[in-house]
């Protein structure tokens, strides 16, 4: 029989702890099948001890999808700061934005550097009828408006302009979406690239979206999970945010991280009524 993982939530509403694997074996697919059930309903999951050599987080992320990149993310003792510092999906900009990122902790602070994640499922869930029903009927443009890249954890990109916001060019997606696994939707808006509502301004789309960034970060909506090397956290990209804290300043922190190809988001209007909440 498959050794399948030990499940632990670390929340009542989002993330688990799995236990009960070394990673640094190969397991046969139900195993992985029992992982990706996890990941799918608790949004994100964690791992502690786990020493993978490059090749074997490779093979690990193959295991739920195709790679789109492969990263080191690092902040070194003199500098200020850090890469994903406020809350953001990663790449809502591309018309198929990865559908997971996984986070391999190699060398991390003395104390600080955790990261948190907020749940969308449970977010859109909270909110009332008549906005759930508003809300997954519309669009957003997505973009890189602040043109985040490689030296962002060397400087800080300026604030753009109204008018930035309402130039940027990118993909449209539904403001809320639905996931296959389990029929759940999602609310899909996050501050660093929802630019504006399909045919509205920012200035007009502002309001609205500081209402749900504001409400999608309540605590009961998100975890917080403290690091150590061999760490390791694999996010559903689809149905959370994430930040990674930057109250280190002076250490040196490196994590490898693998985003997983994704495809194009389910609008939740177009997804048949029994899954509607
Ligand atoms: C990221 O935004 O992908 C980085 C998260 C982290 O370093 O904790």
């Amino acid at each position: 029989m498959a050794q399948l993982p030990e499940v632990c939530p670390v929340g009542g509403l989002i993330g688990a702890e799995i236990r009960g694997l070394d990673l640094t074996r190969e397991y046969p697919d139900e195993t992985y099948q029992a992982v990706r059930q996890a990941w799918a309903e608790h949004g994100v999951i964690f791992f502690h001890d786990q020493y993978l050599t490059a090749e074997q987080r490779e093979s690990f992320a193959r295991r739920f999808g195709e790679i789109r990149t492969m990263q080191q993310v690092r902040k070194e003792p003199g500098q200020t700061r850090n890469v994903g510092e406020s809350w953001h999906v990663d790449m809502t900009c591309f018309d198929e934005p990865p559908i997971g990122t996984i986070l391999f902790a190699e060398e991390v602070p003395l104390y600080g550097g955790d990261t948190l994640w907020a749940g969308m499922g449970p977010a859109f869930e909270a909110l009332s009828e008549g906005l759930r029903r508003t809300l997954a009927g519309m669009y957003a443009v997505h973009a890189n408006v602040r043109n985040l890249g490689p030296s962002y954890a060397q400087t800080s990109p300026p604030e753009p302009s109204i008018a930035e916001y309402d130039a940027a060019d990118g993909p449209l997606h539904p403001v809320v979406r639905v996931l296959p696994e389990t029929g759940r939707r999602v609310l899909y808006v996050n501050p660093e690239y929802t630019m504006r509502f399909e045919g509205w301004t920012r200035r007009e789309s502002l309001p609205l979206l500081r209402y749900l960034f504001e409400h999608a970060t309540k605590p009961e909506f998100v975890t917080r999970f403290g690091w150590r090397p061999g760490s390791i956290a694999f996010w559903d990209n689809r149905q959370v945010w994430h930040l990674a804290v930057n109250d280190y300043h002076g250490m040196r922190r490196v994590m490898n991280r693998i985003l997983l190809t994704g495809t194009k988001p389910i609008p939740a209007g177009r997804f048949p009524a029994p899954f509607l909440p």
